[in-house]
């Protein structure tokens, strides 16, 4: 299959955005950026059309997929009932990071929920996104656009890397402004609980809506329990090279790291390290990259997936990080990065 990339970075091109709907009404694959990650689309009351994506990404088919819709009335079609919090939560957050589950409708394939009865659903805040699902129809199952156990792609390069020839369009919009995937939020049970965390952050959604709970397989490695999004349990991306988290001073963080450094240079290796602009120059070899200004923390999250992208693309021995546990986004960053170190946390 050739796999068309049409370039919507400065604006959007009707002729080819009218192309990319007709191709999701006939139930093909159209990836489009969002302001999180660059998602896969597909028809997502076309069961057939879902399973492409599956197919695409490699992806187990009891994962679900979350529905993208551009207007709020349109939720009303898809689910049940929306509760009240949720009504408030969409007026302050959609269009935007934040994906709500709900009971489904019938209209909702078994394939786009992965066999659930409820059913996932975010708008999100983009332009090309917004017009892509309206000419596709209205409602837009997509996963992220890698392939399974790779980074989340933020580029529309990174898309082309994973799915060239196996789908039929790329919409290029840019890089993405967030970088990490939306916040997802579970309202079809009693207190609203936190399922992945994303830039909408417990605080901001209990300015909203009073208390809310974080699904306890978040907060702790060894939790015995299943998480409740069926994508979190999941093994997730990990770098090829082993990966380590140092915490602690930044004093002792960077002398620990170097020491490490000294030893795999010794060895002829070339270690990884992940650092930010403040730091980057204080390591003493190795494959040094900088997620950004720790004064920014939008540039940390945006920059996550590309640095780990890379590091697979370069033969690093083993990646030393630096831990980002910044104020806002330090939840989902450190969510992200604990996962792709396969839990190797070291305190110094
Ligand atoms: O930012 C995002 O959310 C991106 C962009 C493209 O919108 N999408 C995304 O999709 O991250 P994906 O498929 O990579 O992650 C969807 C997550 C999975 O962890 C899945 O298990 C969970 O949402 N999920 C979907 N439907 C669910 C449901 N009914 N109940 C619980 N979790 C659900
Ligand atoms: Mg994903």
């Amino acid at each position: 299959m050739q796999t068309i990339i049409a370039d919507m970075t400065n604006q959007i091109d009707e002729k080819e955005m009218a192309q990319a709907g007709k191709i999701l009404k006939e139930g093909g694959l159209v990836a489009f950026p969002t302001e999180t990650v660059y998602g896969l689309g597909a028809n997502a009351l076309d069961e057939q059309a879902a399973f492409k994506i599956y197919a695409a990404k490699g992806r187990p088919s009891d994962n679900p997929l979350i529905v993208h819709i551009a207007r709020m009335e349109d939720l009303y079609k898809i689910v049940q009932t929306v509760p009240e919090e949720a009504v408030k939560l969409a007026d302050k957050f959609w269009p935007g990071p934040l994906t709500m589950i709900f009971q489904k409708k019938e209209i909702v394939p078994y394939g786009t929920t992965g066999g659930l009865d409820t059913v996932a659903v975010r708008m999100p805040n983009h332009p090309v996104a917004l017009k892509m699902i309206e000419a596709g129809g209205g409602y837009i199952a997509a996963p992220s656009a890698n392939t399974s156990g790779r980074p989340s792609p933020t580029t529309a390069q990174h898309v082309a890397d994973d799915m060239d020839g196996k789908i039929e369009m790329i919409l290029d919009g840019g890089s993405v402004g967030i970088g990490v995937e939306s916040t997802i939020v579970d309202l079809s049970t009693g207190v609203p609980t936190i399922l992945r965390p994303g830039y909408i952050n417990k605080a901001m959604l209990e300015e909203v809506v009073g208390q809310v709970e974080i699904d306890p397989t978040l907060l702790s490695a060894d939790c015995k329990q299943r998480p409740k999004a069926p994508g979190m349990r999941y093994k997730h991306y990990a770098p090829k090279a082993d990966m380590v988290i140092v915490e602690g001073e930044e004093e002792n963080v960077i002398s620990y790291i170097n020491d490490r450094i000294c030893e795999e240079l010794k060895k002829g290796n070339c270690p990884g390290v992940i650092a930010s602009d403040e730091t980057r120059h204080r390591y003493c070899g190795g494959a040094v990259k900088s997620m950004g200004s720790r004064s920014d923390e939008l540039s940390i999250s945006r920059h996550l997936y590309a640095v780990l992208r890379e590091f697979d693309e370069q033969q690093v021995s083993c990646i030393f990080s630096e831990a980002f546990e910044t104020p806002n986004l330090g939840q989902a960053i450190m969510n992200r990065m604990v996962k792709a170190a396969g839990h190797q946390i070291i305190r110094v």
